[in-house]
């Protein structure tokens, strides 16, 4: 909290989105697509999405994590400050999992204007908030994408 309150962006953005119902673990087992959006801390996944991710033990134990359509975002202050090792980071834990990493590539023309990280759409923000590129519709995209890979392996899965 005094981390929150030392910075007005943050504070903002936490005041506006306060009734946000937070994820739960119950979400994770009915989800059949998961799209995280992380910021960057120091070029690693950040400390409180980690203590979340580390309590998917039960589910990943039965097996309830796997085949999951699985993507991620991030966000850094800088324009090479970590974006990509982040998602990366991130996707190491959905590699045990069992799910199904279904990162953008260049698979739109999106991804160009967005900055080209064919890992996940990342945005630079600077210390207001204010996002440097235009991910719109890299976002739109690959959410998109990851839902009909999402469908796909569901309907595989029926047949
Ligand atoms: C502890 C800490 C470490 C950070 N490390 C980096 C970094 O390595 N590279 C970078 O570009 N930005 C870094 N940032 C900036 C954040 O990534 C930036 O604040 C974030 O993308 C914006 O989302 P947020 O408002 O949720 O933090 C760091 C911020 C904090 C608080």
């Amino acid at each position: 909290m005094s981390a929150i309150e030392s910075n007005p962006a943050w504070k903002a953005h936490y005041e506006a989105t306060k009734d946000v119902p937070e994820v739960s673990l119950d979400d994770l087992e009915w989800a059949d697509a998961i799209i995280f959006s992380i910021p960057t801390r120091f070029g690693n996944v950040p400390s409180q999405m980690k203590q979340f991710l580390d309590t998917t033990g039960g589910l990943w134990f039965q097996g309830k994590l796997a085949n999951k359509a699985v993507s991620a975002m991030v966000s850094a202050n800088n324009a090479h400050g970590g974006q990509e090792q982040t998602v990366l980071s991130l996707y190491t834990t959905m590699y045990h999992w069992g799910a199904i990493v279904v990162a953008p590539g260049y698979t739109d023309e999106s991804a160009y204007k967005s900055g080209g990280n064919p890992y996940g759409t990342s945005v630079t923000v600077d210390s207001e908030g204010n996002m440097q590129e235009d991910v719109k519709d890299a976002v739109m995209h690959q959410a998109k994408r990851t839902v009909t890979v999402a469908g796909w392996i569901k309907q595989g899965m029926q047949g």
